[in-house]
C-alpha cells in the first residue's frame, strides 16, 4: 500500500513515519509512505503556494495551481483509489474509516494550510475529506500522520501479533479491557485474580464484561451505535 502526501511542511511529517511500527512497515516493503513539498510544484520564483481570499476576509488560501501540478503529475505515474484532503469539516475519522481504507493500493492525502485550499481543488481532485475530531490544528500534516497510522497497523504482517490490531479497542465496537504486566502486586495494588487463574474462557468472559463496562460507563454512545 502506498502513500503519497502533498504538504508544505515536509519536515513535520519525517519523525512520524521514522520510528517504531510505521518504520519497520516500510521496512518490510509492507507500505511505502512518499512526502512531496508542495513548493516545488509553483510557477512563482519566490515559491509561494497561497494568496489573498476573494471577496475580502482573513486569512490565505492555498492556490489551485501547485496542488493541481503535483497532484497530475502523480496521477499520471500511478491511479489513486482515493485523494484526501484532511480538514476538520470532513467526516470524523474512526475505526471503520480506517478499515474501510485498508483495502485500497494507492492513497493520495492533501495537507491544508492558512485558512484552507481553493474549493476548486476539492471539487476537482478530491474524493474524500476526512476530520480527525472537532478542532482545528495549524495544519494538516498532524491529521495525515495520523490517518496513516490507523491504516498501516492494520496491514496484515505489520504488527508482530495479527490478532491484535483486530482486539484493538473500537474493532468490535467497544473499548479495551484493562490490561496488567508483572508485579502482581505494586504498592498494595493487586492484579485482578483473575487474570491469574489460567482459566482462558473465564479470562475471555471477564475481559468482555470489562469492556461492556467501560464502553458503558465513557462511551455510551458506542454501545446506542
Ligand atoms: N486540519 C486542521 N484541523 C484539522 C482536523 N481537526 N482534522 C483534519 N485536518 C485538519
Amino acid at each position: 500500500m502506498r502513500f503519497d502526501i502533498i504538504t508544505v511542511l515536509p519536515q513535520l511529517l519525517e519523525s512520524p513515519f521514522a520510528h517504531s511500527i510505521l518504520q519497520r512497515a516500510q521496512k518490510k516493503d509492507l507500505t511505502a509512505i512518499h512526502v512531496h513539498n508542495l513548493r516545488e510544484y509553483t510557477s512563482n520564483k519566490q515559491k509561494s503556494v497561497d494568496d489573498y481570499p476573494y471577496g475580502g476576509g482573513s486569512g490565505m488560501v492555498m492556490q489551485i495551481e501547485p496542488f493541481a501540478n503535483c497532484i497530475d503529475q502523480l496521477k499520471a505515474e500511478r491511479d489513486y483509489d482515493e485523494i484526501i484532503y484532511m480538514t476538520p469539516d470532513g467526516q470524523t475519522l474512526n475505526q471503520e474509516i480506517a478499515n474501510g481504507l485498508i483495502q485500497h493500493k494507492n492513497i493520495m492525502i492533501l495537507c491544508g494550510h492558512y485558512k484552507g485550499i481553493d474549493q476548486r481543488i476539492r471539487d476537482i481532485y478530491v474524493t474524500k475529506e476526512i476530520s480527525i475530531g472537532d478542532y482545528v490544528l495549524s495544519g494538516g500534516e498532524l491529521p495525515a500522520a495520523i490517518l496513516v497510522d490507523a491504516i498501516v497497523r492494520l496491514i496484515p504482517g505489520v504488527l508482530s501479533d495479527e490478532t491484535s490490531a483486530l482486539s484493538d479497542s473500537f474493532q468490535d465496537g467497544l473499548l479495551d479491557a484493562p490490561i496488567y504486566s508483572r508485579p502482581v502486586e505494586w504498592k498494595g495494588h493487586k492484579v485482578p485474580d483473575i487474570l491469574l487463574s489460567g482459566h482462558e474462557a473465564k479470562i475471555a468472559e471477564w475481559r468482555h464484561e470489562q469492556q461492556l463496562q467501560r464502553t458503558k460507563e465513557r462511551r455510551p454512545d458506542l454501545l446506542n451505535d
